[in-house]
């Protein structure tokens, strides 16, 4: 039997209750499948913070490098500092794991009606830069408080960390039937930035020649993922832009309850983490309302990084199924979770 080393940081907020429906899931596919997975919590977050006044200690960090692959739900409370933990626990996993390749799709799955946009063709994938750009933390304050205040970001860009992103990313539009790949930047305002994104992109296109490619201003990117989606298969592009691009993303395919995502170490050397794309969400927290189906699509893109293709496709498939149903019906966390995983025991391996 195959067994897995499976770290569990369910967070805050609703992160606890959309990881309880997630691991119930994984339950009943591991049960299926026969695989073995070695789950290990972590009590990480704002409670463990206000204990410690640490958001993820370094031998945390490296009890963690040890496990297969990383379950999270959500991290940040309004009593803590904001950026504290998303900053320290976070940013410094993505950092730390070296999960250069976000991977957010945007799927329309039928029966989902898009809030935004009237395309019910969307299936595209993002594959955002994870370790540089704006988030590396890069900048300054001077004269903090005064009139004359002065605050930098600085955006870090290397040669190396966009160069293997962007092969990443035509590898994935390589074996897509549309096979079609644009890069988002603003090369014509960050010049220094964007003109390394699109040098290097030019230079790897030469070696996929079956990959159709395109480029988009971040500000029409933006625009075109509300009125014509359907034009976009692979989208490469830097954090904050992927950041902000997928809220789109998940905007127009449903809501932010049903998007998923996976922080890839392409090389394996750390675990990989997968994720909802949404916070902690302390408006709705401890009410039994959060959709738990993006942490249960998370679990699939884990199951695939895995090799455990059959099992990620049966979840694909119960989670549509339960999209399809799903109309109007006023359904709570716990409700939709035992809707997906019975589904999935149900159905013929
Ligand atoms: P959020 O994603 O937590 O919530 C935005 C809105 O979406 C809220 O109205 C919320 O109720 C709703 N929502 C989120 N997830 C939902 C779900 N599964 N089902 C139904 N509705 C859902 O973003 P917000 O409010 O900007 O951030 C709240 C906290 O989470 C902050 O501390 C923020 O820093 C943190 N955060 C953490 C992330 C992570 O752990 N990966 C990502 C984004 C934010
Ligand atoms: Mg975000």
């Amino acid at each position: 039997m195959k067994s897995f080393n499976l770290a569990v940081i369910a967070g805050d907020g609703i992160g606890p209750e959309v990881v309880a429906q997630g691991l119930k899931v994984l339950d009943v596919v591991a049960a299926k499948y026969q695989v073995n997975f070695v789950k290990k919590n972590y009590e990480l977050g704002a409670a463990f913070w206000h204990k410690t006044k640490a958001a993820l200690p370094d031998d945390v960090m490296n009890d963690l490098a040890k496990a297969d692959v990383i379950l999270l739900g959500a991290v940040g409370d309004p009593s803590v500092p904001s950026g504290t933990l998303e900053r320290g626990l976070l940013l410094k996993l993505r950092f730390g794991f070296d999960h250069f390749v976000n991977l957010r799709p945007a799927r329309l799955f039928a029966g989902v009606k898009s809030a935004v946009t009237n395309s019910n063709n969307i299936d595209f994938l993002v594959v955002r830069e994870g370790t540089e750009g704006l988030y590396v933390g890069a900048g300054q304050v001077k004269d903090e408080g005064s009139k004359s205040e002065l605050a930098t970001e600085e955006s870090i860009n290397t040669y190396k960390g966009v160069e293997r992103v962007i092969r990443y990313a035509f590898n994935k539009a390589k074996v897509r039937p549309r096979q079609k790949l644009t890069l988002v930047h603003k090369n014509n305002v960050l010049v220094r930035a964007g003109g390394l994104w699109t040098r290097v992109f030019n230079e790897v296109a030469k070696e996929f020649p079956e990959v159709k490619t395109d480029y988009l201003h971040v500000d029409a990117a933006a625009m075109f993922f509300v009125t014509n989606p359907d034009r976009f298969d692979v989208v490469v592009t830097d954090n904050l832009f992927g950041d902000i691009l997928t809220d789109i993303a998940a905007a127009i395919c449903g809501g932010i309850g049903l998007a998923a995502s996976a922080n890839i170490n392409p090389t394996g050397k750390f675990p990989s983490m997968f994720e909802p794309v949404h916070g902690s969400a302390p408006d709705i927290a401890g009410k039994n309302l959060a959709d738990p189906t993006a942490t249960i699509l998370s679990i699939a893109m884990m199951l695939d990084h895995l090799g455990l293709v059959d099992a990620a496709r049966d979840v694909e498939t119960a989670v549509a199924q339960d999209l399809l149903n799903r109309k109007d019906s006023k359904r709570g966390t716990d409700e939709i979770g035992a809707a997906i995983s019975n589904a999935i025991s149900k159905a013929v391996a």
